[in-house]
């Protein structure tokens, strides 16, 4: 009986309240939607992988609680957020990681999200970039990267 009980809990698939896992789909760093920079320059501007995780927990934990966009982020998988955008930001600037996420379009699918939400993240990022000491220049050079990103993001 103990034994049916066990077995038939390790046949569950371990989904917690409020956490939905997300479908299918195939891994591949393509789902960045960037190519990364060449060289380590950029990497370096952003003190390496430390710097971005630094800039990675300071970005979520300012969109999570910005009254403009945080209701986006209510019920999200916020430590799988900053898992992939850590390793999508560090493949970018060619810091040599995988993206495990998905692609832009489907990550964003259905949310509803408008220009003015985009400027407010865009505006997070800026100042978890300047916290970490990023130089201006290369901040833009990032900010340019994902500004095309803005199609797959921004329904309406
Ligand atoms: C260029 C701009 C953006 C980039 C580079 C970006 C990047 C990402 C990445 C890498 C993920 C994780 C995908 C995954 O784990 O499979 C993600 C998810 C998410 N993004 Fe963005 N994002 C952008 C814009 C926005 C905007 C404007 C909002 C809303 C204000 C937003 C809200 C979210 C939310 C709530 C999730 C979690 C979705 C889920 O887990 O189902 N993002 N984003």
């Amino acid at each position: 009986m103990i034994l049916t009980a066990f077995l038939l809990a390790a046949a569950t698939p371990a989904v917690h309240p409020g956490e939905e896992p997300v479908d299918p789909y195939e891994i591949s760093d393509a789902n960045a939607g960037a190519a990364p920079f060449a060289g380590d320059a950029m990497f370096r501007a952003f003190n390496g992988r430390e710097g971005i995780d630094r800039i990675v927990t300071t970005f979520v934990g300012l969109n999570t609680s910005d009254p403009r966009i945080s209701d986006i982020f209510k019920g999200q998988d916020i430590v799988r957020l900053n898992r992939t955008l850590r390793e999508q930001f560090c493949y970018i600037l060619g810091g040599g990681c995988a993206y495990t996420g998905r692609d832009m379009r489907s990550a964003h699918k259905d949310m509803g999200t408008q220009t003015a939400d985009m400027n407010a993240l865009v505006d997070n990022l800026q100042k978890a970039m300047t916290k970490e000491g990023v130089p201006f220049r290369a901040q833009n050079r990032f900010l340019a990267k994902l500004a095309p990103m803005k199609r797959d993001v921004v329904e309406r």
